[in-house]
């Protein structure tokens, strides 16, 4: 039953935000595929290595198997390069490691297409790596100091916080050259300790689509609609307002004056 409802969404701060709804996991991968298919095409015409971040959570599952599912011709895996937008402090062998869980789902032979994230004892000293990481193997165009990476896919947590980035923590420390990666030792989240992009690089990112689904996701959304800045999620808007929002019916019911899906039934016959 296809309910994607590719509907334009509201205007929000004087900018659209589009919302692409889906019935299951697989018309979800579907808009994934289709997403990613429409960015890579404009993307390739360009110069450069294309920067995707992407999320933990569960989100490497839909969105492995929906890249994985782009067009052959398009999957230019020397131009397209893979990166964590936030990292917990365990080895990449972990059960709970973001990147160990993509390498899990990707062959052997892709594995390098993945920007490593150096675990070091002290979490800083992560971060740090791992910023020298990102600059060296995408080298992205930069504003000032902070990178444009193309395009950024986000979760978010029933608290609104995003990548690594809480209610109430959003303040990280500036602990390397360039600010585009910080760390927090006390997340709300298990476990504790993290390494994030910061929001400022989230701000600047060409491109942001969050995947958000389920009932729990509901008030983001909306908060995300509303524009309170008092959620993470909702501050993670990229200057150019090219965001997306990839949600189920459950989600979605925190969009705004969403007429909820047409049923597939016919209407009864006027009688
Ligand atoms: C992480 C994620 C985090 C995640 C949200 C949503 O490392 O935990 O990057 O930001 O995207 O917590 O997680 P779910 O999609 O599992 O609800």
């Amino acid at each position: 039953m296809c309910l994607s409802n590719g509907y334009e969404g509201d205007v929000i701060d004087n900018m659209k935000t589009e919302v692409k709804v889906s019935a299951d996991e697989e018309e979800l991968v579907a808009q994934l595929r289709n997403y990613l298919t429409e960015k890579l095409t404009y993307l390739l015409e360009q110069n450069g290595t294309i920067s995707i971040g992407v999320s933990g959570g569960s989100m490497p599952k839909v969105w492995s198997e929906a890249l994985l599912s782009v067009a052959p011709e398009l999957l230019n895996w020397k131009r397209i390069r893979i990166f964590m937008v936030d990292e917990r402090h365990v080895p990449r062998d972990h059960e709970d490691s973001n990147l160990g869980a993509y390498l899990q789902l990707f062959p052997q032979e892709l594995h390098h297409v993945f920007i490593p994230v150096p675990i070091s004892k002290q979490v800083v000293h992560t971060a740090q790596a791992y910023e020298i990481n990102l600059r060296k193997y995408l080298l992205p165009e930069q504003l000032n100091t902070y990178p444009r990476f193309d395009i950024l896919f986000l979760g978010a947590g029933p608290d609104g916080h995003t990548a690594s980035i809480f209610p109430g923590k959003e303040q990280l420390e500036k602990i390397t050259d360039l600010n585009w990666v910080s760390v927090i030792t006390d997340s709300p989240k298990p476990p504790p300790s993290r390494v994030t992009i910061t929001m400022q690089c989230i701000q600047n990112a060409k491109n942001v689509a969050f995947i958000l689904t389920g009932a729990n996701k509901r008030d983001v959304v909306r908060a995300i609609h509303e524009g309170d800045k008092s959620i993470p999620a909702a501050q993670a808007r990229p200057m150019n307002n090219k965001m997306i929002l990839f949600l189920d019916e459950h989600a979605a019911a925190g969009v705004p004056n969403r007429e909820s899906s047409e049923s597939e039934s016919p209407p009864p016959f006027d009688t």
